[in-house]
């Protein structure tokens, strides 16, 4: 299968993928885990995408559709993928969809997980993460690690993200409204949506997501 993640910052978009992803056999393709990847090694396109970041910015079009693609090329997503933070624009949306075409595939879903926005702002104030692998998340209240600031997967130290400082957070979600909700009504406009309540235990949403999965099938 191939599908898109949907939803604003802090819905819970990567803690979904990684049960999705599992669920379906298919890889967990996250552009803000690889810009951070890049961020810890300190690359140049680290250096680029930093700066962006922390101001709540979408990083340029020119190196994310490609960094994109290239990790959409990689062996084990040649069967499918689940992308999470891409697209994020309709331009990042259009690219997508040429690259699927000359592929002859297509996606078979576009998951659009729906919060409240008083319920992003304390998943995204309470949240932490690892600093060896920002897939692995907790949450101060909703998912404690079992040692207080170690992670359970790794044993890495568990920290905030830059971005989550209040006024980031503000930013990212105008950003959101206004540059990324628009690929909602382009995939509607290709029959692709499937709106689910991202709200509840995230095992009531995964099961949520996997039933809404299967009836767009
Ligand atoms: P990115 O990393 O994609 O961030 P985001 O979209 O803002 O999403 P988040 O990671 O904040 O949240 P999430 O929905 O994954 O929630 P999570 O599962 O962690 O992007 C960061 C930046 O990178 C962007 O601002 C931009 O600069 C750049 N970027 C990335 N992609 C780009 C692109 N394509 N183009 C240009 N720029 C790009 O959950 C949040 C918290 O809630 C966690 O603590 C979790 O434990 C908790 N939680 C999850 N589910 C539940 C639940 N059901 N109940 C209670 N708590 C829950
Ligand atoms: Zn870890």
């Amino acid at each position: 299968m191939r599908i898109v993640l949907v939803g604003p910052p802090g819905a819970g978009k990567g803690t979904q993928a990684a049960f999705l992803a599992e669920n379906l056999s298919i890889p967990h393709i996250s552009t803000g885990d690889l810009f951070r990847a890049n961020i810890s090694q300190q690359t140049e396109l680290g250096k680029l995408a930093k700066s962006y970041m922390d101001a709540g910015n979408l990083v340029p079009d020119e190196v994310t559709i490609g960094m994109a693609k290239d990790r959409m090329e990689q062996p084990d997503a040649v069967n499918g993928f689940l992308l999470d933070g891409f697209p994020r624009n309709v331009s990042q949306a259009e690219a997508l969809d040429v690259a699927l075409k000359a592929d002859d595939v297509k996606l078979d879903a576009v998951l659009d997980l729906e919060v409240p926005e008083d319920e992003v702002v304390k998943r995204i104030a309470g949240r932490r993460i690892c600093r060896n692998d920002s897939a692995h998340v907790f949450h101060v209240a909703y998912k404690q690690p079992k040692t207080e600031g170690v992670c359970d997967v790794c044993g890495g130290e568990l920290y905030q993200r830059d971005d989550d400082k209040e006024e980031t957070v503000r930013k990212r979600l105008e950003v959101y409204h206004s540059q990324t909700e628009p690929i909602i009504d382009h995939y509607r406009a290709q029959g692709l949506v499937v709106t689910i309540s991202a709200l509840g235990e995230v095992a009531e949403v995964t099961e949520r997501a996997m039933s809404a999965l299967k009836q767009s099938d």
